[in-house]
């Protein structure tokens, strides 16, 4: 066996032969760590006693290797596309505090009512875990908890119980012996993530990894383990407000745009049921700059309350700011309002906001963004009843958006009975009579149509 060196960035996963200050991949500074890797001389050449590997006849694949195992709870079988498939690997990654280890210890007390669990974890003690399970009602004789970050121990604890279900709280504090490097490196969290893998796979136990992010929002170390396991959830919210979000930003067995909504209350996390009315409560009445708008979430149309707020510049030059929206998007959003809706905005500081601490991608809200700025910069409340959706091209046109009747029907659900929207595409609607349709073609169309019958 050979050994090799290579140079692995932490932020990106870049690979280089030798050391650099900066990664050439994703332009960062000091973020290239050591990393060995072993050779084998000959890789290639077969040996006799090797066994051939044999292809399978596509309808001869057994289907038992989707199996799912239900959480217990909801929303998590929703994100996970329908339960936890049976031998996969799936990392919950997030912010230090936002949950994590409480939602795998809820999900695994469900679990372990059926199967035995075993909860690795290498942050907290005996006691932390226990207090954490008393508060949420955790106390199942066949959850097993083990201290231990040592990956031999770990391996060799799993392979005398057999658990169903293993958890790693978290992999950035495992240390696997076959690599030197320090606990949480970018080679240690690697090289554990793929044993723990391999283990999975041949095992047939379901693994959920947890793994801390960092403040950019990149798994803390390698962005890596992303291509490694079968599923990636992401957990995130705002660290001092009640909701948390549940994405799955990668599946290899479901649906990526599929969200699960959770409140953290005294007694663990509890699931919402009503994800929309709980975006939306709270909505001042009558106030400027506010507006609703039904995004779509995988299967799930999403009611949120986007905010816009503008005042004039003091000095030099104007200060943007987005929360919850693509920053760029909103940069957009605002230029196409100052020229083709007319509104000087160049002269204003801009500000857009999602509340609830919510994070939307998808085009739609195009529509609802611009409406809020214009409502702020007009001082011109929308309508209360008024929801709207729709995303706006760089002249201004207000362009159709998928999935038109889910959304109007959230949108009348939550007592809403206008909404402003694209042009209707040839699809025959079902919808309630009393929901008032206000197809507009362009910016000032909408806006004019959003503050109509205002005073
Ligand atoms: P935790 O699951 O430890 O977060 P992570 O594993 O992601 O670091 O818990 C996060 C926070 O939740 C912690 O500050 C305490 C709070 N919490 C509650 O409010 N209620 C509860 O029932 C529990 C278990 C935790
Ligand atoms: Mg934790």
């Amino acid at each position: 066996m050979k050994k090799k060196t290579v140079y692995v960035c932490s932020a990106c996963g870049h690979e280089t032969a030798k050391w650099m200050g900066k990664c050439p991949a994703c332009g960062q500074w000091n973020t290239l760590e050591e990393m060995t890797v072993r050779e084998e001389k000959n890789a290639f050449v077969p040996s006799a006693n090797r066994l051939a590997p044999q292809p399978v006849p596509v309808c001869d694949i057994d289907l038992d290797s989707d199996k799912r195992v239900s959480t217990g709870i909801g929303e998590f079988d929703r994100v996970l596309g329908g339960g936890l498939v049976v031998g996969s690997l799936v990392l919950v990654a997030g912010e230090p505090g936002i949950g994590k280890s409480t939602l795998l210890l809820q999900a695994c007390k469900n679990m372990a009512k059926h199967h035995t669990v075993l909860y690795v974890t290498g942050e907290e003690s005996l006691a932390q875990i226990r207090m954490r399970a008393a508060r949420t009602d955790a106390m199942e004789p066949s959850l097993l908890i083990l201290p231990e970050t040592d990956l031999e121990n770990i391996f060799e604890v799993a392979g005398r119980i057999q658990p169903g279900v293993l958890v790693i709280d978290s992999i950035q504090t495992i240390n696997s012996s076959t690599s030197t490097s320090m606990p949480g490196s970018v080679s240690q969290v690697r090289e554990s993530t793929l044993r723990l893998m391999q283990f999975a796979k041949q095992s047939g136990t379901s693994t959920f990894l947890v793994g801390h992010v960092n403040k950019d929002g990149g798994i803390a170390g390698p962005k890596v383990l992303e291509h490694m396991v079968d599923t990636v959830l992401y957990f995130e919210g705002e660290r001092y407000a009640a909701h948390r979000m549940l994405r799955a930003a990668k599946n290899r067995f479901g649906s990526t745009n599929e969200i699960g909504m959770f409140e953290m209350a005294q007694s663990g996390l509890q699931e919402v049921v009503n994800p929309s009315a709980a975006l939306i409560a709270g909505r001042p009445e009558d106030a400027t700059g506010s507006c609703i708008v039904c995004t779509l979430e995988g299967t799930r149309p999403l009611l949120a309350e986007i905010q816009g707020l503008v005042t004039k510049t003091a000095y030099g030059a104007a200060r943007r700011m987005a929360a919850g929206i693509d920053y760029n998007r909103a940069v957009l959003l605002l230029a196409i309002l100052e020229k083709r809706a007319g509104l000087m905005l160049s002269n204003y500081d801009s500000y857009v906001n999602v509340v609830g601490g919510m994070r939307i991608d998808e085009p739609a809200v195009d529509l609802a963004v611009a409406v809020a700025v214009a409502s702020s910069y007009l001082e011109q409340p929308v309508h209360r009843q008024t929801a709207l959706f729709g995303e706006i091209g760089l002249a201004g046109e207000i362009r159709a958006v998928s999935g038109t009747e889910q959304r109007l029907r959230e949108i009348y659900r939550l007592g809403f009975r206008r909404c402003i929207l694209p042009l209707p595409g040839k699809d025959k609607l079902d919808l309630p009579d009393d929901l008032e349709l206000v197809p507009v073609r362009d910016l000032r169309e909408a806006i004019r149509a959003a503050f109509k019958g205002n005073n």
